[in-house]
């Protein structure tokens, strides 16, 4: 018999202040105690995602209370946090047949809590993403899926040498919607914030942006995008942070899109009206939960074709800062420290030590 010691973090309440909210809460699993569908895993890495943070303050993707954090005694319901992560699989019950000891694994849905160093799923919670680095497998789920998806989602007829702009140039997501779109042969044009070292604006380049432009250059009035596109068409707008909204528009080609898929910047979405009118342009938002939830068998297919492109080497992951769990030591506050660090040193995913 093995007993598992698991920690999570949890909460019960909705709310801001993480140090109030967020607790360990502590469980264990008797493998003999599996039944013959689920599978135990043993947490490889998990992120520490914005929305995993908005998650927490309540209001939008809420937790799905869970009581199956354990098998040994009764768990009183709770909520984990953390919607990504990269599992290996270290015990499987008699009837599981479709994955083994050994495979690294990563949830279908969000909402799976992944802040936890050991879980009970069953073979439909679970992709197999046995063929990545593990590296690669920390993150796939939701950055690279988000880009691989919001450059097909509004537009099917991609022409050879068209323009994607976007905010948040220095987030995971846009340097992935760099790489993916660079497989196409479109061009990328990303804002960044103000005060970035040579060395991000040349990393930027590196993975495939045309070019990167500060914001205080960008929002100012006088800005015209064709000094940048020789006349190629700007056809998607992405709004990752909720700013530069004005001039995302005003860069778009007639029927461009702006898609919004992160608000961390707070700033309201509000343009010339006029804009929108003569050049028929759309308003649309991007969510990958949504998506997810709605046809959960194409985020499987968007897993399967990033991995090929990490495999053929067309994508690279990209880099983060890893933080430890070891064992003896309270996973809320690694955790909140992450949190901390998120501000100052990018994303941060914390990986579990034996
Ligand atoms: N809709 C969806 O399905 C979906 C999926 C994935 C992610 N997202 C969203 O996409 C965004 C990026 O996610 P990520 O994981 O790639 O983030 P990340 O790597 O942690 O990067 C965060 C980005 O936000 C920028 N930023 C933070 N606060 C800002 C502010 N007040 N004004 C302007 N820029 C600000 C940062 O700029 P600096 O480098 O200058 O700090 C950085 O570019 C988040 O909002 C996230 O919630 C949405």
């Amino acid at each position: 018999m093995t007993i598992y010691k698991g920690e999570a973090v949890t909460f019960e309440e909705y709310g801001k202040d993480l140090q109030k909210i967020l607790h360990t809460t502590k469980f264990e699993i008797d493998s003999t105690k599996l039944t013959k569908n689920q599978i135990l895993l043993k947490t490889i890495a998990s992120p520490i995602n914005p929305a995993d943070i908005g998650q927490i303050g309540g209001g939008y993707n809420d937790a799905e209370p869970r009581t199956d954090l354990g098998n040994v005694s009764p768990n009183k319901p709770t909520n984990v946090g953390g919607n990504e992560g990269v599992f290996k699989i270290i015990e499987v019950g008699s009837e599981v047949s479709d994955f083994k000891v050994g495979d690294l694994v990563i949830p279908l849905l969000p909402k799976f809590g992944t802040w936890r160093n050991y879980a009970i799923a069953k073979s439909k919670d679970l992709i197999n993403v046995s063929k990545l680095q593990i590296d690669q497998a920390a993150t796939i789920s939701i950055n690279p899926s988000t880009a691989y998806q919001i450059i097909h989602q509004f537009i099917k007829d991609w022409e050879s040498g068209e323009f994607i702009i976007q905010n948040g140039g220095t987030s995971q997501v846009s340097k992935y919607v760099t790489q993916i779109a660079k497989i196409y042969n479109l061009k990328v044009i990303s804002i960044v914030r103000d005060g970035k070292s040579e060395k991000d604006l040349e990393y930027l380049k590196e993975l495939g942006a045309t070019e990167v432009i500060p914001e205080s250059e960008f929002n100012n009035e006088k800005f015209d995008i064709t000094k940048y596109t020789n006349g190629a068409k700007v056809r998607l707008a992405l709004n990752g942070v909720g700013t530069s909204i004005p001039n995302l528009v005003k860069s778009l080609s007639p029927n461009g899109y702006l898609a919004t898929y992160g608000v961390v910047g707070g700033a309201t979405i509000e343009y010339d009206s006029r804009l929108q009118l003569f050049k028929n342009l759309s308003t649309v938002a991007f969510w990958l939960t949504s998506n997810t939830y709605k046809n959960p068998n194409f985020k499987i297919e968007t897993v399967n074709k990033l991995i090929e492109l990490y495999n053929d080497k067309k994508i690279r992951d990209v880099s983060y800062n890893k933080i430890y769990f070891k064992s003896g030591e309270d996973l809320t506050q690694v955790l909140l420290k992450g949190v901390v660090d998120t501000k100052t040193h990018g994303k941060q995913v914390i990986f579990y030590e034996d």
